[in-house]
């Protein structure tokens, strides 16, 4: 009786449902299909490469490569194009230094479309905030890289360069090439772990790290990936997929191991004499500055902002570095001189001593220098994101308007020819003091530039003298001739298929 009287209540609330969907759906068309217009006009003075017509630009890229087509793209279209993945998600791809300066040096918000899809992973931390908390954060943290606090650094990334170094000499001893980019990948994170979040030699914890470093793969893949393809572009479609669910599956693997991290300093903090070591420390490591950290009124970081530190650091602390120790390590593989010439300047400041000292590092010239070249030719971060708060205009008179998305091409800055003559030649002199001199300040930008540039490179350039000088000292680096690794862009540069070398041992005396 009662399912009789509710079955024509239910059939009519199911079709104004129906209804209500439908027109929502329409109405958010409407809205992706007027907005797909404005930046479409908004770069009509760019000509730019053929459009599919489903996908944009992203099927060929997909395809072809994405690096090294958007270099002959480049050369194609002087300064800038526009660059589609799928209908919906345009950019004006950029790779000239006056073009990067009128953006770069403003700074301008990032792009939302971009880097909302890091939400869900690393949250509102340093590298997604904006306005004033991304600004009260930045002046919280840049303390965690003073360097006075980066000065013992130098020791921890040399002693777990060796854990690495030893593991090599035995897998050097089966003659084979091998791929060392996994490696180095667990070095980074190791020292990371050590330097910024304070844990100790009895802490380590192998097996915890290797899943979240595992788990970093898979999340930069799948980011990369959705947004290559517009049809992971809107969360709710996004989460009901397979690739979605991949995605949420390794969020949580690396918010287990940050939640771990953050009980375990807490439980320290509980700890009054941990608390009395901390207080008498002259400067605080970015953990302690989290911790302590409280506003004006006394109140701390919320929970959710302290995980979204420690999430944003975790990542882009481990993984951008070891995409630039790897392809340095591959540079000297290609280029015996150079990694000749680094060995004797390392063996030289080394002296009868058997490790590196803070000192040393400014003496590094010469690896110094080629250090900057292969970020040149490989940047660990090849592309970066923003939407432009207010009209820009460039210095060849075009112009774009507010709420424009801007793509700078750092791979395809750094080998503009009309910056960096043969671009593909790898010649460290570029980065002599001389040579640096007449060049333009937008030119070189492996760290970004402007208020929005990272944070840690001194934290990075050190950790890749103290690496890559142990390394070359160990071992000579040649190439293995069948396995050229396939760059690819996962959030940073890595290679599809590894980075394959010949390790020999240089044996006692060589600097060890
Ligand atoms: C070779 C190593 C590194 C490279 C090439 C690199 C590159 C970059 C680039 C290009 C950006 C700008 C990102 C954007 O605009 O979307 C950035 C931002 C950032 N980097 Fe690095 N990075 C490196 C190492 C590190 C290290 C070691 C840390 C921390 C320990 C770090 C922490 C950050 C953070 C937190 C931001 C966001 C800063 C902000 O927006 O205020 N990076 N990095």
């Amino acid at each position: 009786m009662v399912p009789a009287l509710l079955s024509p209540i239910l059939s009519r609330l199911g079709l104004w449902a129906s209804g209500l969907i439908l027109v929502l759906g329409f109405l958010k068309l409407s809205c992706l299909l007027l907005r797909r217009q404005k930046l479409a006009r908004a770069m009509d003075s760019f000509p730019g490469p053929p459009t599919h017509w489903l996908f944009g630009h992203a099927l060929e890229m997909q395809q072809t490569g994405s690096l090294d087509k958007v270099v002959s793209w480049a050369h194609q279209f002087p300064y800038a194009h526009p660059l589609w993945f799928g209908q919906l998600l345009g950019f004006l791809n950029i790779y000239e230094p006056d073009y990067a300066k009128a953006v770069y040096s403003r700074g301008d918000p990032k792009a939302p479309d971009v880097y909302n899809f890091f939400l869900q992973w690393i949250g509102k931390g340093l590298l997604v905030l904006e306005g004033s908390k991304w600004f009260q954060h930045r002046k919280l943290l840049t303390p965690g890289f003073h360097y006075d606090v980066l000065k013992p650094y130098v020791a921890v990334f040399a002693d777990s360069t060796r854990v690495m170094l030893d593991k090599w000499e035995e897998k050097a001893r089966e003659g084979k090439s091998f791929d060392i980019f996994c490696d180095v990948g667990r070095m980074a994170l190791d020292s990371l772990m050590k330097c910024t979040f304070g844990r100790g030699e009895s802490g380590l914890d192998d097996s915890r790290d290797s899943s979240y470093y595992l788990a970093v793969r898979d999340l930069t893949l799948l980011m990369q990936q959705r947004l290559e393809s517009f049809q992971y572009h809107n969360d709710f479609i996004y989460w009901l997929t397979p690739h979605g669910r991949r995605f949420l599956q390794a969020c949580q693997v690396a918010h287990n191991h940050t939640d771990q991290v953050i009980r375990e300093r807490k439980a320290a903090l509980q700890d009054e004499k941990e608390q009395k070591k901390i207080q008498n420390r002259r400067h605080l490591d970015f953990l302690d500055i989290l911790l302590c950290a409280q506003d004006e009124n006394g109140v701390k970081l919320s929970d959710a902002d302290l995980r979204a530190e420690v999430d944003t650091f975790m990542f882009e602390g481990h993984d951008t570095t070891t995409s630039g120790i790897s392809w340095f390590l591959y540079c000297m593989a290609l280029y015996p001189e150079h990694q000749r010439r680094c060995r004797e300047e390392a063996c030289e400041i080394l002296g009868d001593r058997d490790s590196f000292q803070w000192d040393d590092l400014g003496k590094m010239t010469y690896l110094t220098m080629c250090i900057k070249e292969s970020f040149r030719l490989y940047p660990p971060v090849p592309q970066v994101y923003r939407q432009l708060s207010k009209p820009v205009s460039f210095v060849d008179g075009r112009c774009l308007p507010a709420g424009s998305l801007i793509s700078l091409h750092i791979y395809a800055l750094h080998r503009n020819s009309t910056v960096w003559p043969d671009p593909e030649v790898f010649d460290p002199l570029r980065f002599s003091p001389e040579n640096v001199a007449g060049r333009h300040p937008f030119a070189f930008m492996p760290f970004s530039a402007g208020p929005r540039n990272c944070i840690g490179q001194q934290f990075a350039l050190n950790e890749m003298k103290v690496v890559t000088a142990l390394c070359l000292l160990r071992f000579e680096f040649s190439l293995d001739p069948t396995r050229p690794p396939i760059k690819t862009t996962q959030l940073v540069l890595r290679s599809k298929n590894g980075i394959h070398l010949h390790l020999k041992p240089l044996g006692p005396g060589s600097g060890k």
